[in-house]
């Protein structure tokens, strides 16, 4: 399968990412954790996008997309895949598009996260990421380690993103309202829109998401 996940900054896209490539056997290709790495790694692509990320803008299309490509031409996407925040805006949709239809593919679905703002604004405040691994992410209330401040899966140090200071996430929303929530009418139009509640418990929204799709 090859599926889009939509949602607002704190939406738990990548918290569910993470349970529904496994059920579904498919890599979990998140943009956000490709540009951390590289920022971690030093790389140029790191230190371009580092200024982005950090004001809560867009990384722009001409480094965001080549990057999003390389990665699903890696031979473990070759069966499916699931993005986690790419696309991201209508450009970068229709270059998916572009990109999936020169290789005789298409899309399955796309699965819009929906939750109000305050909710997302309580998630992003407690957030906490593992400095050795980002896909592995906790929450000081809702999700806590064993130990604070260390990992539960590989002991690495947790720490709060840079990103997530209440004055980016502001900006972040509103990106969000402007630039990404567009590609929904676009999917929408296109059949393609599966909007489930992201509410609930973790493991509730995993299997709603799950039955969405399977229908
Ligand atoms: P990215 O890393 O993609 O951030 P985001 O979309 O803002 O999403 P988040 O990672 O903040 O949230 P999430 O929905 O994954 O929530 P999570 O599961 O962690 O992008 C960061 C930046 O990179 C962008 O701002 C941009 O600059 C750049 N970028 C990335 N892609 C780009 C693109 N395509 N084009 C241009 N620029 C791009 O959950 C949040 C918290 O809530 C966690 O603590 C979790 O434990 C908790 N939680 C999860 N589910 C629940 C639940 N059900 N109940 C209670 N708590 C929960």
């Amino acid at each position: 399968m090859r599926i889009v996940l939509v949602g607002p900054p704190g939406a738990g896209k990548g918290t569910q990412a993470a349970f529904l490539a496994k059920n579904l056997s498919i890599p979990h290709i998140s943009t956000g954790d490709l540009f951390r790495a590289n920022i971690s790694q030093g790389t140029e692509l790191g230190v371009r996008a580092k200024a982005f990320m950090d004001a809560g803008e867009l990384v722009p299309d001409e480094i965001t997309i080549g990057m999003a490509k390389d990665r699903m031409e890696q031979p473990d996407a070759a069966g499916g895949f699931l993005l986690d925040g790419f696309p991201r805006n209508v450009a970068q949709a229709e270059a998916l598009d572009e990109m999936l239809t020169g290789a005789g593919m298409k899309l399955d679905a796309v699965l819009d996260l929906e939750v109000e703002e305050d909710e997302v604004v309580k998630r992003i405040a407690g957030r906490r990421i593992c400095r050795r691994d980002s896909a592995h992410v906790f929450h000081v209330i809702y999700a806590a380690p064993k130990v604070e401040g260390v990992c539960d899966k590989c002991e690495g140090e947790l720490y709060q993103r840079d990103d997530d200071s209440e004055a980016t996430v502001r900006n972040r929303l509103e990106v969000y309202h402007t630039q990404t929530e567009p590609i929904i009418d676009y999917y929408k139009s296109q059949g393609l829109l599966v909007t489930i509640s992201a509410l609930g418990e973790v493991h509730e929204i995993t299997k709603r998401a799950m039955d969405a799709l399977k229908k």
